[in-house]
């Protein structure tokens, strides 16, 4: 029996200010890989969630005269509500401070001390607040007058204090043996190359408590300190599986996760921190970990203080969260960094949405309205065409499979628009029109070749527009027993005189006054 489990998170945001386009991006492609997996007959568990605790949180707080708990509770909340408005089918949203989270935390450092992983010492180095970071001097340099980081461009700051560490150094060899081991542990393939010459220049022990402020989970047999907020964040992808219970169905079920999606910007922490941590306190270690490019606005990274976000609540609320789904998964390659524009959305959009396969399903749909009853009509003798174009999508399924196991999103939807323009082509060259009186059974066939073109590409399509394939399938009363990938090896599901329901239009054509 091949494992039919699939377990998928995306990274747990700082609630420090409202979401961004970034954090939509991340749990969009989370969630288009999760409602594939469950089309294709998965058991999946995906999860997403907020990260609260740690200075950058305590000082965002501060900024804005909160209480800090009371700050989290409000700016979480924004994030939760964004899950919705995103359409996501996230199965958990955790937060860092809730209960069931310190206990999976205490467990896991009480494993790292219990394993000598874990010695008390003195941190003095460069520290960001905002990364939640360590840098070495290698990796800072002066930018108007500013210290910042290397890697992330971020300010930093001198820290000097008593602080417990984890023994990165001594999990070096076996890190880099379980790359080599697993080969697809880190993807896009680039990334993991990366993370292999960071880890060959050799590894510091990480400093994993801090003293200096108080917002945070308290080390157990020390509270003044503070847990890293990072060995405290990783951790939220166990806590939710409730470990640490281990005998715990859902925890059997679903660790090790199938895959975390994360930006490069964490890249760092998840593919050397969280393996080592895990590997220490003796916990399998999750099968991949997808590092995604990002989103550029103007061929810059989005960011707070570059004041070049796009907001997603915005875009949505004018063009539609499918759309802006669609766009973002068809545009942007999710390895690499991608600039989205107004421009290249709304062209997107009618290209695509209105012209292509909203097209597609509002002519064929007013063609059966007017000249059939309403009725699907009967599939007579199938000719070489309509076989040709039935095959497209069956001999293409295991492909299409592959690819979005491979994270290959926009590969996938580049296939999947391509049978939608193939089904446009058939209707044209078909002509079902010119044969309404000189053969009706051979319309038929073309039409029912057709709808059935439709229901394949609108349950390939549903992970990434749901709102407008469901409307799509529910015209043609497919439930949802029959939305699966497997169903699109049969090419007669679609049941003859069956009235096709009423519906509005499908994609509205976006008017381009730029
Ligand atoms: O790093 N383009 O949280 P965070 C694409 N709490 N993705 C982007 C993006 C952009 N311009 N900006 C942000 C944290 N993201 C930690 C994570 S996980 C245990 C803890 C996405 O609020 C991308 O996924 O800074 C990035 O990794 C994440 O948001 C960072 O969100
Ligand atoms: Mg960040």
């Amino acid at each position: 029996m091949p494992n039919k489990n699939f377990y998928i998170t995306t990274p747990i945001y700082y609630p420090s200010g409202k979401p961004h386009m970034g954090h939509a991006y991340s749990s969009i492609v989370a969630d288009i890989f999760a409602r594939f997996k469950r089309l294709d007959d998965f058991n999946v568990f995906f999860l997403t969630g907020t990260d609260e605790h740690g200075l950058k949180m305590q000082r965002e707080a501060e900024k804005n005269s909160k209480e800090v708990k009371i700050f989290c509770d409000e700016l979480s909340s924004k994030f939760k509500d964004l899950t919705k408005i995103l359409n996501l089918t996230n199965d958990d949203f955790i937060r860092t401070t809730e209960k069931r989270h310190f206990k999976s935390v205490l467990d896991i450092w009480n494993r790292l001390e219990k394993s000598k992983d874990i010695y008390l010492s003195k941190y003095k180095g460069w520290y960001s607040v905002s990364d939640e970071a360590y840098y070495d001097e290698d990796e800072i340099e002066i930018k108007n007058n500013n210290k910042i980081s290397k890697v992330s461009g971020s300010k930093v700051e001198w820290v000097e204090e008593e602080s417990y560490f984890f023994k990165l150094s001594s999990w070096e060899d076996k890190l880099l043996k379980f790359y080599n081991d697993n080969p697809s542990f880190i993807l896009p393939s680039s990334r993991r190359n990366e993370v292999i010459e960071f880890v060959k220049k050799g590894l510091k022990d990480l400093s994993v408590s801090r003293t200096s402020f108080s917002w945070g989970i308290p080390v157990p047999s020390n509270s003044k300190h503070l847990i890293y907020v990072w060995l405290d964040a990783l951790t939220n992808y166990l806590s939710a599986l409730n470990f640490p219970n281990t005998s715990d169905q859902k925890y059997k079920k679903f660790w090790p996760a199938s895959i975390h999606i994360i930006g490069k910007d964490i890249l760092r922490f998840h593919a050397i921190y969280w393996p080592a941590f895990l590997m220490a306190a003796k916990i399998p270690l999750p099968k991949r970990v997808y590092g995604h490019g990002w989103i550029l606005s103007d061929d810059k990274k989005m960011s707070k203080s570059l004041g070049n976000i796009l907001d997603p609540i915005e875009i949505i609320n004018n063009f539609g969260v499918d759309q802006l789904r669609y766009y973002l998964s068809k545009e942007v390659s999710l390895g690499n960094d991608g600039n989205i524009s107004l421009k290249n959305l709304t062209n997107c959009i009618n290209n695509d949405l209105a012209n292509n396969y909203g097209n597609l399903c509002q002519r064929v749909f007013a063609y059966i309205n007017k000249n059939c009853n309403s009725k699907i009509p009967s599939c007579n003798k199938l000719e070489e065409d309509d076989k040709k174009l039935n095959n497209q999508i069956i001999e293409s399924l295991s492909e299409l499979r592959s690819l979005m196991d491979n994270q290959e999103l926009n590969q996938y939807l580049k296939k999947v628009i391509n049978f939608s323009f193939n089904a446009n082509k058939y209707f044209n060259d078909q002509k079902p029109w010119s044969l309404k009186e000189k053969n009706p059974e051979r319309m038929s066939t073309i039409l029912y070749v057709i709808l059935n073109q439709i229901r394949s590409i609108s349950v390939l399509l549903n992970p990434i527009i749901p709102k407008a394939t469901e409307k799509v399938l529910s015209i043609l009363s497919v439930g949802k027993t029959d939305m699966t990938i497997d169903s699109l090896k049969d090419t007669k599901i679609l049941k003859v005189g069956t009235i096709l329901k009423k519906s509005d239009i499908l994609f509205k054509k976006i008017e381009n006054d730029n």
